[in-house]
């Protein structure tokens, strides 16, 4: 099962997709359904109960557990402010064993996530947003970032689409879809840590999985931790934009998020059936 929950906040008629996972797990991120949220304060094997959420707050907080099928809210308000990081508003989820040095950024790993807006808690695509991404150990780059709303030094054509970047030190672009509501995007990357490539596979709603792209020279080295939730960027600012620019008051703000896990592709397995 990819979701383990059903709709809360809004109606679907339909079933939400369900990739079947056959390969070897490497982490897996599906929240069984006698989960609350507040498990998520303690130490437990899915996420990590203390990065990344606002100081002062806790995950159940930021994070609604949506019924059986309909995945997980991580929200954001104007509290969400991590390690004095003023401009930033932001709360991710990471794999709890994702330490950074782990075996989910060794070999060749494919990751698998899906995302859906919330109807009752739009982003705001002014900001630029990052919704999933891979920081490296030492902090030093995203290996790996899906964005979406008005991408800061670009000119983003229409805001309203999901952008998959490869490292942002080369700022290649992977793949785009439209960030189409009421329906789930559902990504599997596969991450060659050996030969420095990334190959996307992509579906919407209960869609088998099929590649989107060719397998694709990104530089994936550094290891590091996977997030996934929101992160939003300041407009306006300048230098350390951790630190500066504009951010609203009175935000409430999130992203559904579905089917988290990794799998071992060293032998070319990729879970691609729903
Ligand atoms: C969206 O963000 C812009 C820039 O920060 C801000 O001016 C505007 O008020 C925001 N809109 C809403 C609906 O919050």
């Amino acid at each position: 099962m990819l979701f383990s929950r059903l709709p809360l906040v809004i109606c679907w008629a339909l079933s939400p997709l369900v990739v079947a996972q056959t390969c070897q797990l490497q982490f897996d991120g599906r929240v069984p359904s006698d989960l609350a949220a507040t498990d998520f304060d303690a130490p437990n094997d899915i996420f990590s109960e203390t990065f990344v959420v606002g100081q002062g707050l806790t995950f159940s907080q930021a994070l609604r557990l949506l019924p059986v099928g309909a995945g997980s809210l991580v929200l954001i308000s104007d509290e969400s402010i991590f390690n004095d990081q003023v401009g930033f508003r932001r709360a991710e989820l990471i794999p709890a064993s994702n330490d950074g040095a782990d075996a989910s950024t060794q070999g060749v790993k494919t990751l698998h996530f899906s995302v859906r807006k919330d109807n009752v808690r739009p982003l705001n695509l002014s900001h630029e947003y990052q919704l999933a991404f891979l920081e490296s150990q030492d902090f030093s780059t995203n290996q790996l970032v899906l964005k979406t709303g008005t991408i800061l030094g670009q000119n983003t054509a229409d805001p309203d689409t999901l952008q998959l970047f490869g490292n942002v030190n080369e700022g290649q672009l992977l793949f785009s879809a439209p960030f189409t509501p009421d329906i789930f995007h559902n990504f599997a990357l596969t991450l060659d840590f050996d030969q420095l490539t990334t190959q996307v596979f992509f579906s919407t709603g209960e869609d088998a999985l099929v590649a989107v792209t060719d397998v694709l020279q990104n530089d994936v080295s550094g290891q590091g931790q996977f997030h996934f939730g929101v992160l939003k960027k300041p407009v306006g600012g300048v230098g350390d934009i951790t630190k500066n620019g504009f951010q609203p008051d009175g935000i409430d703000e999130g992203v559904i998020f579905g089917g988290i896990f990794q799998e071992d592709s060293a032998d070319g397995c990729v879970s691609l059936s729903p």
